[in-house]
């Protein structure tokens, strides 16, 4: 079976700041990412990992350059087209991974799935207690958030990214406040979700363990990719 690009940019650029602080975040970068693979970025602090994933994902436009999801350039379509792309076939996961703290677990993987207004309520809150089966929170579905432990919020963290099925997962350090275990395990978890679905990862990490077992790994550097390996042969894993 061939590869299918499902999410791409070419020759991206972006400024940020203004006058004297202004900062050239991107310098000319392109990349595909195909459905079923995982792919790391790592790089430097400052370098622009969090620039190319706001703009890859939607949330950002850039200076120069396109970005094309599915088979749609994207450049010039206004924001509520974006937005509408955005909650279809995206799904976020952030470092501090923002969940509605007084909210229940079930609550806030519902969130996007109300933005996107399809389900009915009693569809949403099914779909919701799936997704937290999945992820091992079945038992935890009526629980505020804020009393879940750091690695539990993240797990929900990946559930209400998956809430709307997307094709396509954009994550930010999403396991830099987790201790080595959580960290690997939520990481297996995505990667697990992902090649079941026939999904896309696109992941900045810090963590070398995670990015050696990704198929891909991008480099960054001064607003550029210097780099990308792949890692070919046997199925990602930690052993
Ligand atoms: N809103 C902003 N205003 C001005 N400069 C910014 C803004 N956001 C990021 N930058 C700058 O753009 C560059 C890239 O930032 P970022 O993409 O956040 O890097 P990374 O995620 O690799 O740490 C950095 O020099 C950063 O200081
Ligand atoms: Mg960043």
């Amino acid at each position: 079976m061939s590869a299918v690009t499902y999410l791409s940019c070419r020759d991206l650029e972006r400024y940020l700041g203004e006058d004297e602080s202004r900062v050239h975040a991107l310098r000319g970068v392109s990349l595909e990412i195909e459905l079923g693979t995982v792919h790391a970025v790592v790089g430097p602090s400052g370098c622009g990992k969090s620039t190319l994933l706001y703009l890859l994902g939607l949330l950002d436009q850039p200076d120069g350059g396109s970005v094309t999801l599915g088979s749609e350039a994207l450049s010039h379509l206004p924001d509520h087209e974006l937005a509408r792309r955005r909650n279809e076939s995206i799904g976020f996961i952030f470092q501090f991974h923002f969940l509605m703290e007084d909210f229940s677990a079930q609550e806030n993987v519902m969130i996007p799935m109300r933005r996107l207004g399809r389900l009915s309520l009693e569809e949403m809150e099914e779909r919701a207690a799936d997704l937290l089966n999945a992820v091992d929170l079945g038992d935890k579905l009526q629980r505020p958030s804020r009393h879940l432990s750091g690695g539990e919020q993240q797990r929900v963290a990946i559930a209400r990214a998956l809430a709307n099925d997307p094709r396509v997962i954009l994550a930010d350090e999403p396991t830099g406040n987790l201790d080595t275990r959580n960290s690997q395990r939520a990481f297996e978890l995505l990667q697990r979700l992902v090649q079941e679905g026939n999904k896309a990862l696109f992941l900045v990490t810090h963590n070398q363990l995670i990015a050696n077992v990704c198929d891909w790994i991008h480099e960054m550097q001064d607003g550029r990719i210097v780099a990308t390996h792949s890692r070919s042969g046997s199925r990602p894993s930690f052993q």
